[in-house]
Order: structure tokens, then C-alpha cells, then sequence
């Protein structure tokens, strides 16, 4: 069943939520929990749509899983295929973080191409280069990674850009070969560390992670494991925004500061109140923002699953912002769903010039993807009157109980049958 959000805009947000685990960790994560030879159990697993896919896809590779309270139990050892099939694969990104794990734990692997959010070109050279390296006949024929290696054998990986898949693929395939593997040129992403810190709880030696090399002592034997996610830093930069947008007063729990600095540092500069303690952070805003220029990154740059839901804060800034997409070239599509709202913006290439408007009204709009998803809904939070958000399905994608957590700090939102007038929860006008 297709649903859409609905919100009734201009509730100031107000109260503590507590952050979820890692999307993007959790993704890399329990697929790397084929490769030991017992149980593992992860904690703080976020409730999301792309975990349920992995979930399907485990099963239908032979393992047992269990999921309960964000806590999920894998047993691999009955796990004995290596072609997940193009119907789940294709439904996310990280489903080709199963090709090297596959690769390692039965020297094959048929992995249908990703899917993911359609935010431009996607490739995955890089993914394919180190596999490569280490030993592994690697092909795409029909648009299946086709891969098999007699052996694995560590290696200089040089990476031409710091792609977080491409490192996690590589990190995945080097822990199955043997000696010495170098990731030169690696993302520093925290879903990276986070997974080298699970591959170590795993039994692999991998050190460097969160710098420019990983190094990764490969072909130990791994074992099932005990480890818990990592905080999401986009959903916390994502509330953080949320709480600005709205003049709120938001305590975030649950979460990692250091993280965060990039957006905070924006955020301070829009003149919005950021402070941290331990793994808390509020955000308190008067809702009188000045614009900023910002250009994604890796991290520990801006981060480009927050350009949007930040973008989404700049359509009502004082003044002009300059916005630089240097990650996906296309993820300005969204711009044109917050023009509908009354937002000022233009797109020159990568650039995306934003000039301030005194207010946005509520429209009828469309999630084209994730993070897209996400600004709409900071868009609408401010926005007069009602807006209603097709394409919840991408935001479920990565956001666990979104709605409810918005909900819980006083957002009128609630999510409605596609098609139908009549709210499901029903407290709100007709637009
Ligand atoms: C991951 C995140 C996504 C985030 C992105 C950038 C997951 C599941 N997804 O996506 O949320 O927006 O990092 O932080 O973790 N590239 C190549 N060849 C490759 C690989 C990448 O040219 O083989 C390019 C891409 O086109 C893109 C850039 O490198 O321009 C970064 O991509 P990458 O870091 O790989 O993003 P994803 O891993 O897909």
C-alpha cells in the first residue's frame, strides 16, 4: 500500500529524541556477518525498508535471521548460495556489499548491479578495479557481477576518488585474502570505521580506518561476533535541521557530536544555537537564519546526504546561498518539488544558487529519493498551511519511525493511504 506524508506546518519543534543505528553502517555490516563461522548479534540495528531487504536477502542465501527490537541474530552457517536474486538485489544500494562477502566464503559470486536512489551516475569501477587486485575474475555480463577467485591475494588498492562503496567493497574482499592489503585514497566515512571496527571484532586485523589508507592483514579465520551500530549522523543532521527549521528546542540523544561538526559548524554560522555534551546535542533557533555557501564532501567535509535537508533550511535564509554539489552531480532534483512551496532557487551545473524567501506554502510534492524525501518534510514543517509528501516508500528507505519521532516533538504529520482523501489518523484540514 502507497502512502504520503502529511503535514500541517509551522509547529515548533520541541523535546528529546534519541537517534537510531547507522543506515549506511548497518548496510555494510550484517552482510559482512557471512563471513564468520557462528552467529553473529548486531545491536542498535536501525528499522528501515533496506534493512528488510538484506534480511530477505540472507534468508534466500540460506542463513537464519532474526530481527527484534533493532537486535538481529544471524546464523550463516546454513547460508550455501551465492546468486542473490535481481528482485531484492535491485531494490538497494548495498546489496553489492554481498559480492565480496560471497566471494570470500565460497570463491563465487552472481550479484545483480544495485539499485538505490536515482540521484545520477552510480558506477562502481572502483568496486570492481579492487576485486581485481586482490586476485578475483571479474565480470558484468547482463548486468550481474560475476565474480570467481581460486585464491585471494592482498594488494596496493589505489582508489580514484574516496568512494564509501568501493572501500567498503574492498575492505569486504581484502579480510578473504591472504597477507597484505593497502586502501589507498579510502572514504573516512564513520560507517567506514564502524565496519573495520566489526570486521576486528570479527577476528580481521584492520587498521587505518578513518584515514586516507587502510591497511588490512587479510584470509584470518572469522568468527561470529557481538557489536552494536553506530549512531546515524544523517539522521542526527537531518533532525538537527529539522529542529532549526522549525525555531525549536530539540535535545538529540543517542549520538556521536564529532560527527557532526561539518553541519554544525553551518548551522552556527546561520546563526543557529548548536551545543554538545557527551552523546547529546541541542539545537535552538529564533528562525531568523543567514545564508550560507556550502560545498559537499567526504567526510570529514559537508556531507552530501545533507545538502538537501539543508538546502531545505536555506530556501528561507536572509539572503542568498550558494550550494555546490561535488558528490552526485544530480541531486538538485528536489529543488524543483520546493519551488512548488514557493522556494527561490537556480541550478547552474553543480551549483545551486538559493536566494531566501520570507515563507513557504504547502503544496502537493514528490520524495524522488531518500534524502530528497527528507527535505521536503524540513520544507513542510515550515511551510504555511498543509503539505502532502508522495513517496514515503524512499524516506522508509532509511529514516526508522520518522514520522513518529517528528510526531513525539509536537509536528502535526501523519502518513495517508496514496489516493485517499481521508486521513488515516484524521486530524488535519483538507489543503
Ligand atoms: C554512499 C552512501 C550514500 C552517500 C554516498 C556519499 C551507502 C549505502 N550509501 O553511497 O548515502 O550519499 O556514499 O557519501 O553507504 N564513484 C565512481 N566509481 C565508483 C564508485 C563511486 O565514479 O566505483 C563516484 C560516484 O559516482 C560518486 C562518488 O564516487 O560521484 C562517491 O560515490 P560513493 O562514495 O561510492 O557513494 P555510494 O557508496 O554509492
Amino acid at each position: 500500500m502507497k502512502e504520503k506524508m502529511r503535514i500541517h506546518g509551522g509547529a515548533r519543534l520541541e523535546g528529546e529524541v534519541m537517534v537510531s543505528g547507522g543506515k549506511n553502517a548497518a548496510v555494510a555490516i550484517i552482510p559482512a556477518t557471512l563471513l564468520g563461522d557462528s552467529p553473529s548479534v548486531i545491536e542498535n540495528v536501525p528499522d528501515i525498508n533496506d534493512v528488510h531487504i538484506i534480511i530477505e536477502m540472507l534468508k534466500y542465501l540460506g542463513a537464519q535471521v532474526e530481527f527484534k527490537d533493532n537486535v538481529m541474530t544471524i546464523d550463516p552457517r546454513t547460508a550455501d548460495k551465492f546468486d542473490p536474486p535481481y528482485e531484492l538485489a535491485s531494490r538497494m544500494r548495498a546489496s553489492y556489499y554481498f559480492a565480496p562477502v560471497l566471494l570470500g566464503v565460497f570463491r563465487r559470486c552472481s550479484v545483480p548491479l544495485p539499485g538505490g536512489c536515482d540521484i545520477g551516475p552510480r558506477p562502481i569501477d572502483q568496486t570492481l578495479k579492487g576485486m581485481r587486485t586482490l586476485g578475483a575474475h571479474v565480470d558484468t555480463p547482463g548486468g550481474v557481477i560475476m565474480a570467481s577467485a581460486d585464491e585471494l591475494v592482498g594488494g596496493d588498492i589505489f582508489l580514484e576518488m574516496p568512494s564509501v562503496g568501493a572501500t567498503v567493497n574492498c575492505m569486504l574482499t581484502a579480510v578473504s585474502a591472504s597477507g597484505t592489503t593497502c586502501i589507498h585514497n579510502a572514504a573516512k566515512e564513520p560507517h567506514i570505521v564502524d565496519l573495520a571496527n566489526f570486521l576486528s571484532s570479527m577476528g580481521a586485523v584492520v587498521k587505518g580506518a578513518g584515514t586516507d589508507v587502510i591497511r588490512i592483514r587479510g584470509g584470518r579465520h572469522l568468527h561470529g561476533t557481538n557489536y552494536t551500530v553506530v549512531p546515524d549522523q544523517i539522521e542526527t543532521g537531518t533532525l538537527m535541521i529539522a529542529a532549526a527549521a522549525t525555531g525549536g528546542d530539540v535535545i538529540i540523544t543517542g549520538t556521536i557530536p564529532t560527527h557532526m561538526e561539518a553541519l554544525s559548524a553551518k548551522l552556527l554560522e546561520m546563526g543557529v544555537h548548536v551545543t554538545s555534551e557527551d552523546d547529546i546535542i541541542r539545537v535552538r533557533s529564533n528562525r531568523n537564519f543567514r545564508s550560507v555557501n556550502v560545498k559537499t564532501q567526504g567526510y570529514p567535509g559537508f556531507p552530501t546526504d545533507l545538502q538537501q535537508p539543508l538546502a531545505a533550511l536555506l530556501t528561507v535564509a536572509n539572503g542568498t546561498s550558494i550550494v555546490t554539489e561535488t558528490v552526485f552531480e544530480s541531486r538538485f532534483r528536489y529543488l524543483d518539488e520546493l519551488r512548488k512551496m514557493g522556494a527561490s532557487s537556480r541550478v547552474i551545473e553543480t551549483t545551486a544558487i538559493i536566494t531566501g524567501v520570507d515563507r513557504l506554502v504547502g503544496a502537493r510534492v514528490n520524495a524522488t529519493d531518500l534524502r530528497a524525501g527528507a527535505a521536503l518534510v524540513i520544507a513542510a514543517l515550515m511551510a504555511e498551511g498543509v503539505t502532502e509528501i508522495s513517496g514515503v516508500e524512499y524516506i522508509m528507505r532509511g529514516y526508522e519511525r520518522f514520522d513518529e519521532k517528528l510526531r513525539s516533538l509536537g509536528a502535526h504529520i501523519e502518513r495517508v493511504r496514496e489516493g485517499s482523501p481521508v486521513p488515516v489518523g484524521g486530524f488535519l484540514p483538507n489543503i
